[in-house]
């Protein structure tokens, strides 16, 4: 079928992410990938600066990773986890244990971040419920973070993200709070801790970097003082690196950099590399334990269909791979430096606010974006692919971009915001 036909056959039946249909621009029809690029339809190819929603870490169809999942589709696509088990999901879990850092060791798999997130809470929950503690039942989350679009995770991520007063009523109402970046943060969270601190099941933040919520950045410092009022108060401390973990920030997990280790940690997006839709909810000994009992009531009751898929799983062996054997974080490091250096004379602009980078995430924060669909148009037609939401616009390119290919993305940057 020619792109025009499936294009316009198509458009009219399907509901696209985070889109008014009606006023949209029309979505760009992608023909294929290649590398750092996407190839329109019309021949056009994009350089990308998002890497499919922080995805594609090692670029668009590697060959290593293709070769795996071909292999593995041969094999066996998929089985369920209820009674049986494979070896890429086995496999998986031992090298992701042996990966993050303390005794985080008990792999739960799922097939998406938000519902990663979903069984974190509930994890949580149930750790207690399990010790026979029935009072925590709340979480404490951060402003500027976000953690999914599912009704759970919503209800953790900051209430002015998104479109969330809509739901409230729906929305479990858990303290969605200041982050303790200074003393008068920390004061506050102490204060609210010494008066509901038992009622807590656990704190989630996204560490180092909330990516979502505007791409804000805070020190090890913070993560610190969380573990600390975390461990105060007797709750647990979970870190959603869905967007930060695989190097993204420099080091493999980000928790890493700030030496600080979790009780859950939740992964996602480029533990597969960008290639197949994975999540793992990854558990401490001491909350693995709350569940390990000869009473069948206190096992975790969640089963998602496709958990620990085994083309997922394949591709997600073959992307720890590539880290092993590439050398990816030296790659972040480069690019973290040169996004600096390209980056800088956007700094001082009368409707710049901020330029950051941390890792491979490069940041220019504007004081407003009146027209976003207007910007993003501009990029595109600059031969580049890159997606500001809020008054942001940032970079998150695949590690292998090469220097040429992240020059245009930020000179294109550098452009469009001196016009
Ligand atoms: C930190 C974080 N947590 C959770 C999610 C939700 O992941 P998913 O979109 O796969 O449900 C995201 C997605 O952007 C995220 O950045």
């Amino acid at each position: 079928m020619d792109q025009n036909h499936w294009y316009q056959a198509g458009l009219g039946h399907i509901w696209l992410p985070y889109a008014q249909m009606k006023t949209m621009r029309p979505p760009l029809p992608v023909a294929r990938t290649e590398g750092c690029r996407i190839v329109l339809a019309d021949g056009r190819e994009l350089i990308d600066g998002i890497a499919s929603w922080w995805t594609a870490c090692h670029g668009y169809n590697h060959p290593h990773i293709r070769s795996a999942v071909e292999r593995q589709l041969a094999a066996m696509p998929h089985v369920m986890l209820g009674g049986l088990v494979h070896e890429q999901a086995l496999t998986l879990a031992r090298r992701l244990a042996a990966l993050l850092p303390g005794d985080i060791d008990r792999v739960f798999f799922s097939e998406s971040g938000s519902v990663a997130v979903e069984i974190a809470m509930k994890m949580a929950v149930q750790y207690w419920l399990n010790r026979g503690e029935r009072k925590r039942t709340k979480f404490i989350a951060f402003k500027g973070g976000y953690h999914g679009d599912t009704i759970g995770a919503m209800a953790v991520s900051d209430p002015g993200q998104g479109f969330y007063d809509l739901f409230r009523g729906l929305l479990p109402e858990h303290f969605v709070v200041d982050l303790p970046v200074d003393d008068a943060t920390t004061a506050a969270l102490d204060a609210f801790l010494s008066q509901r601190g038992d009622t807590i099941a656990a704190m989630i933040v996204e560490p180092v970097v909330q990516g979502a919520g505007g791409m804000r950045f805070h020190d090890a410092a913070t993560i610190l003082r969380l573990r600390t009022m975390a461990d105060r108060c007797g709750a647990l401390l979970i870190f959603d690196e869905i967007f930060t973990g695989f190097g993204r920030t420099g080091t493999m997990f980000a928790c890493e950099g700030a030496g600080v280790v979790p009780d859950i940690i939740t992964l996602s997006k480029a533990l597969t590399g960008g290639t197949l839709p994975l999540a793992a909810t990854v558990a401490s000994r001491k909350v693995f334990e709350a569940f390990w009992s000869d009473d069948p009531m206190l096992a975790l009751m969640h089963g998602p269909t496709y958990a620990g898929n085994a083309l997922a799983c394949a591709a997600a062996n073959a992307s720890l791979d590539l880290f092993e054997r590439e050398p990816r974080l030296a790659q972040v490091a480069a690019l973290s430096m040169q996004m600096t250096r390209e980056l800088a004379p956007c700094r001082g602009r009368p409707e710049v606010k901020d330029v950051r980078v941390k890792g491979a995430i490069g940041v220019v924060e504007l004081e407003k974006i009146d027209n976003l669909d207007a910007l993003r148009a501009r990029f595109v037609a600059e031969g580049v692919f890159i997606r500001p939401f809020g008054n942001v616009i940032y970079l998150t390119p695949p590690f292998v971009i090469s220097p040429d290919e992240l020059t245009r993305l930020t000179s294109a940057i550098v452009k469009v915001i001196g016009q």
